[in-house]
Formats: C-alpha cells, structure tokens, sequence
C-alpha cells in the first residue's frame, strides 16, 4: 500500500530533462527510480512524453511529472497493489495507448521501476533476489561490456559503428573482471595518447578517437588488451559490437567507411572481422528493416557468436516472439524503458529463454544514478551486463551497484552462465 506518490524533473547525464518518482510505503519507506533515454532509438520503441516548446529545446518533461503527480498518484494511492503484474497492468490501462504515449514510458517505466523497488521492499529482499524470485531464477553476476570506444549517434568522431566493448569474459569473479575492464580502458587511454590522438569521451564514457574504421577501433583496443597483461578472447577478455546499424543505413545500402555495402557484402565484413578479432557478440549488426539480412547473419554467424536485437526487438514480446519465429538472431537486449514495465520486461526474458535467445541487459545512453538495471541483471541470471564505460559516475553506478551484490553474496556465481542457445535445434 502505497501513501504518497511524488515525481519530479532532473537532469540526465546528456544534460537533457529526465524525471525522479519517489513512492512512500505504509510504514514510511521510501523508494525512488528514475527513467533513463536512449540517442539512437528503436522505431518501435514506446515512446517518451516531452513537452516541446522553447524550455530545454523542447526537452521538458514536465508534463510527464505532472501525469504522476495527479492521475498516476490517484491510481496508485486508490487501493492496495498485490503484484508487480497487477501495477503494471493498470498502469498500461491507464495510459490506454499502445506506445504508453499518453502518459509517456518514461512516467511509467520509473513509476514501474520503483514500484518494484517496494515490492522488493515488502518482501525483506534486495531487489535482484526478489526478481529473481518473479522469474524463477537463481541469481547470477554478470559479465560487464565496458563500451570503451564510441563512435555512431554517441560521438564526434566520423567512426559509422557505435559502440566497442571489451567483456572479461576470463575473469574468475566480479571484483576481477572489474579490474580488467579498469586497467583495459586505462591501457586504451596510454596507447592513444602515445598514438597523438585525442582522448575525449562519447556519450557512455568510452574513447572518442578521430578515427573512421572499425578495424582501426579493433586494432586499438587489441594492442589495449595486451598492454594490460590480458589475453585477448575467451579465457582473458573478449570484445562486443554495437554498430548500432539503422544509423548508417540509407536507401536500402549501408554506408561504411565512404563505401556502400549491400546487406549481403555487410554480412561478409562482419564474417571478417570475427575471423580477424576476439569478437564474441554483435548487437544491431543490421537495419531493425532488413529482416533477410539479420536471418542471412544469424545463419552465417549465429554459431560463431552471439547477434543480439536491440532496435530491431526494443524489449517487446511480441517483436521478440517474430524475431524467434524467423531466426532473425539468438539474443535479445533488455532496455526497460524500450516496452515502459517491469513485467514487459520479465516477459520479454521469458520468451527469449523459451525460445533459445540469450538476453543482455542494457543502461541507456542517457543515464541517471539509478542501478536498477546492474539488479536486473543480476537477479535474471542471464550472465551479461552493458553500462558503457568503467569511468563516468553514471555509468559505474551500475557496476559499482554489482560490486555491492557480489561483496553481500559471496556465492553467487559469475559469468556467462549456459548459453541458453544450447538447447537450440541447429
Ligand atoms: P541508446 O544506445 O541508449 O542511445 O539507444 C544504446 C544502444 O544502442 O544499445
Ligand atoms: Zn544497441
């Protein structure tokens, strides 16, 4: 039971206008979340109320404070709340659009987020056990993908790929592979100082370098890997990919590099890349529209590494549910407020697992200090985490929050986990 419900507007890590909800429990606890926002979105993602106008370039949020300060709050404070499900549920009837537009999944998902903080609350449980008790998972630290060097929508630089990520995939616990992704990152910062390039950081705390090929990107972040003492791959630290596709895709070609390139020939340049480099998992390689191109990547590469949705799946069950139906890959990223629930969320982890997928939970590019997502992980066991760089107060309240959870539960295993591809046909 809830007795009071308050939101108001703060600042994202971009600078830009994002809202805090704090819910007041009976007996008095008081529990917060704050909803993060994406730079390069999903065409289907559900979508954030902002108020246009002159403040903030449009920016504002005030009116999505304002639909939790009146008509959420109503809700919410009008009866008691037996789940997590039945919250959410009204929440979505509430809003009654399909896109969550009316009230705005930013309203909604922190409202959601913090619900499940009380409920967690209620229950005498850190929030990663108690959504591990909702799926029926046992607990897991996950594997940290430091986003070390940003190109795409998160950067300057005229790099076309996003996001390069370095995964201590080797490392025997989570205060370990913290430390690699640290020494990693700081290595990354030497060789490009001693290389005369710049050192200024993207949206997610990784490098910015004046560079324009991925391969260039890899051979940085190699040598960085080895300067560090670590062995590149899978028994020392391994690299990710979020080229981030649908912002370098243009009239049906990919633009890479001042070359264009049919999905087809893409598909073989990412065939390379993983020949050549430690690479163990591409997210967003393709367009969220080329639909022949993810099936034709994740026949060709699926059992070479790991082809996450972001963009093309934005955490919702049923975009999901086609994509498993026509192999278009064999994992899906967790962005809570890409569906606007907690239990959207859940759902869409569930569907992955019964179909085959693995799933990797996601920050935003813009962030808050909200962790939420570091439990998550956690608590889902699904062995994989990406909060972008190990430097960046935003950005490391996610892997510090799971530093926490591993000093409180010294059993809890780390890693990857089992594929869950491995009970795949194939
Ligand atoms: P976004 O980027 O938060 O800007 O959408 C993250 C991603 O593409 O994974
Ligand atoms: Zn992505």
């Amino acid at each position: 039971t809830f007795t009071a419900v308050h939101a108001l507007q703060i600042l994202d890590s971009r600078g830009h206008p994002t809202l805090q909800v704090a819910l007041t429990c009976q007996g008095g606890s008081v529990l917060t979340a704050s909803a993060p926002s994406g730079a390069s979105t999903g065409t289907h993602e559900a979508v954030e109320l902002r108020d246009g106008g002159r403040n903030y370039s449009g920016r504002g949020v005030e009116s999505a404070v304002a639909g939790i300060n009146t008509a959420i709050a109503e809700l919410l404070l009008s009866r008691p709340w037996p789940s997590q499900r039945s919250l959410d549920g009204a929440l979505c009837e509430l809003d009654g659009t399909a896109d969550k537009s009316r009230l705005g999944a930013n309203a909604i998902v922190a409202v959601s987020m913090a619900a499940a903080r009380a409920f967690a609350s209620v229950a005498g449980q850190p929030l990663h056990a108690w959504i591990g008790k909702t799926v029926g998972r046992a607990g897991r630290l996950p594997v940290p993908h430091f986003n070390v060097l940003n190109g795409g929508a998160h950067a300057a630089n005229p790099l076309a790929f996003q996001e390069f990520m370095i995964a201590p995939t080797g490392a025997r616990n989570l205060p370990e592979a913290i430390r690699w992704g640290s020494e990693v990152y700081h290595a990354l910062g030497t060789v490009l100082r001693a290389k005369g390039m710049s050192t200024g950081l993207g949206d997610e705390g990784g490098y910015a370098p004046e560079i324009s090929s991925a391969q260039e990107a890899l051979e940085l972040i190699t040598k960085a890997i080895e300067e560090a003492g670590h062995s590149p791959g899978t028994d020392g630290v391994s690299i990710a990919l979020d080229p981030a596709a649908n912002y370098f895709y243009r009239d049906g070609v990919y633009e890479l590099n001042g070359s264009s390139y049919s999905s087809t020939e893409l598909v073989g340049y990412y065939e390379k890349l993983v020949a050549n480099y430690p690479i163990r998992s591409l997210e967003d390689p393709l367009a969220e529209e080329d639909a022949h191109g993810w099936t034709e990547l994740t026949a060709r590469l699926g059992n070479l590494v790991q082809v996450v949705g972001d963009d093309i799946f934005v955490t919702n069950p049923e975009l999901l549910r086609t994509g498993i139906q026509n192999a278009s890959a064999n994992a899906v990223l967790l962005k809570p407020n890409q569906i606007g629930t907690v239990s959207q969320t859940l759902d869409t982890f569930t569907i992955a697992e019964h179909g085959g997928f693995s799933s990797m939970v996601s920050h935003r590019s813009g962030e808050t200090m909200d962790s939420f997502v570091a439990d998550l992980a956690v608590g889902l066991g699904c062995g994989q985490l990406k909060s972008g760089a190990p430097a960046r107060g935003e950005r490391v309240a996610k892997y510090n929050r799971l530093l926490e959870i591993s000093d409180a539960h010294p059993l809890l295993p780390y890693g990857l986990g089992t594929p869950h591809r491995e009970t795949e046909p194939n």
